[in-house]
């Protein structure tokens, strides 16, 4: 088979970028390991800045998002069961939709379906040959049968243990990483939200978030050990811990219902630099993971798309390379960007193991400043509701 662009990964950046390739009349074929229904069963990210949302317009694929996604004016922080509001809107003008990946996955399978495009579930073995090459190709099975792939471009949608990334030389590739001390808990149950607005609470016994997808479905997490059990967190557990970390109104009116989805996460902020390397473009998650906490991830994804798919259409249409060129420089700048802010963000709500007195009283100025300083809040506001691409 031949094509333009070979996507790898059928997450959102993947179908995104095919999506986005189409209509500007660029061939693609996505290459997915999982079934669609494993992708779109993944409950990961639930905050959409407004810049990714205009980029969903951008491909057509923002109906839904506008009909049930919920626009959040502000949040909320707390520290030591005691909650104070950042206010977006007014701070900075501008706001996030809580919308969940799984829905701007599934909107994007539908446009692909309705478009007619390629996406092969169920690959194996994916590599990627020739790429420091004008003729690249990508190789899989499927049902144990061999396939190839040959393209102009070949785009590295496949999250961060995906083969793209590994196919660039390691002389070649500048690696960034720390990992936090510490997992995210989450729970996902059929229950009213505890607060129309997020919450995310700074506590002696550890970080906690409650936030939704829907009047009737919560998503909250907790700080705990990355390697506790699940079965340590029986509901009755996580509901007690959640409860003690909430400012006190919040848990006097918390509503809670069976788990229907229940997980931990470790915490790892990762860079690889280039994001390019010959014909092979690294996108998301492939190139790069920030701590949940800025709810940075995907939006951060969908960014990369954005860059990307400019400088695939100047190559299409005017045979101009300046935008892929600029690519992995013009990318980074913004990862970076984010790298910091969910660092910093995580750093200050989270409670490390080994924290001396003068880290934690650091941390309680930190937040003090926060507190009382509208511009320390402006500050806060403009990285959540995310920088201009
Ligand atoms: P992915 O969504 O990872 O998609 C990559 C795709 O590539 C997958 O579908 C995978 O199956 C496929 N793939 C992998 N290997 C191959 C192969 N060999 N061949 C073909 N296909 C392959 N972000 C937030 O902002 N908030 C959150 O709460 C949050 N929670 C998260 C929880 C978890 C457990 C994880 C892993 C991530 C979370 N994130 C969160 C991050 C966010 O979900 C990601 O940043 C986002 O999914 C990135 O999208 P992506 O398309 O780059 O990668
Ligand atoms: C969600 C996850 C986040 O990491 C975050 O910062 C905000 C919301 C969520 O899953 O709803």
């Amino acid at each position: 088979m031949r094509t333009q662009v070979c996507i790898i990964g059928g997450g959102p950046s993947g179908l995104l970028l095919s999506q986005l390739l189409d209509r500007a009349g660029i061939a693609s074929v996505v290459l997915e390991r999982q079934s669609r229904d494993r992708v779109l069963s993944r409950i990961r990210a639930g905050v959409l800045e407004y810049g990714s949302v205009g980029l969903l317009e951008r491909a057509g694929v923002a109906e839904r998002a506008h009909a049930e996604g919920l626009p959040h004016t502000g949040t909320y922080l707390a520290v030591q069961n005691e909650g104070f509001r950042i206010d977006f809107d007014a701070l900075i003008g501008k706001r996030v939709m809580v919308y969940g990946q799984t829905e701007v996955t599934r909107d994007l399978y539908d446009a692909r379906d309705r478009a007619g495009g390629t996406v092969i579930h169920g690959v194996a073995g994916t590599a990627l040959h020739d790429l420091d090459t004008t003729a690249p190709f990508v190789t899989y099975t499927l049902d144990g049968t061999g396939h190839r792939i040959d393209c102009d471009f070949v785009a590295g949608c496949d999250g961060f243990h995906g083969p793209s990334r590994q196919a660039i030389p390691k002389d070649v590739l500048t690696e960034y990483e720390r990992v936090y001390p510490f997992g995210w808990l989450g729970v996902l149950s059929e229950t009213p939200p505890v607060s129309h607005e997020l919450i995310y609470a700074n506590h002696p016994r550890g970080f906690a978030l409650a936030s939704m997808r829907n009047a009737n479905l919560s998503r909250y997490y907790i700080q705990a050990p990355v390697d506790d059990p699940l079965d340590k967190w029986t509901d009755a557990a996580f509901w007690d811990e959640l409860r003690r970390r909430l400012p006190l109104d919040a848990a006097d009116t918390l509503i809670t219902g069976p788990s229907i989805e229940k997980s931990i996460a470790p915490l790892r902020s990762y860079v690889a630099d280039p994001m390019r390397w010959g014909r092979l473009f690294l996108v998301g998650d492939a190139a790069h993971i920030v701590p949940p906490t800025g709810a940075k991830g995907l939006n951060l994804a969908l960014s990369d798309v954005h860059y990307l798919h400019a400088g695939l259409v100047a190559h299409y249409a005017d045979g101009s390379d300046a935008g892929l060129d600029a690519y992995s420089a013009t990318a980074l700048r913004r990862v970076w960007n984010a790298i910091r802010f969910s660092w910093w963000f995580t750093t200050t709500m989270h409670r490390f193991p080994g924290q001396t007195p003068f880290d934690q009283a650091i941390q309680d100025a930190e937040l003090r400043h926060l507190q009382g300083s509208s511009t320390a809040q402006a500050n806060l506001a403009e990285n959540y509701v995310g920088l201009p691409y």
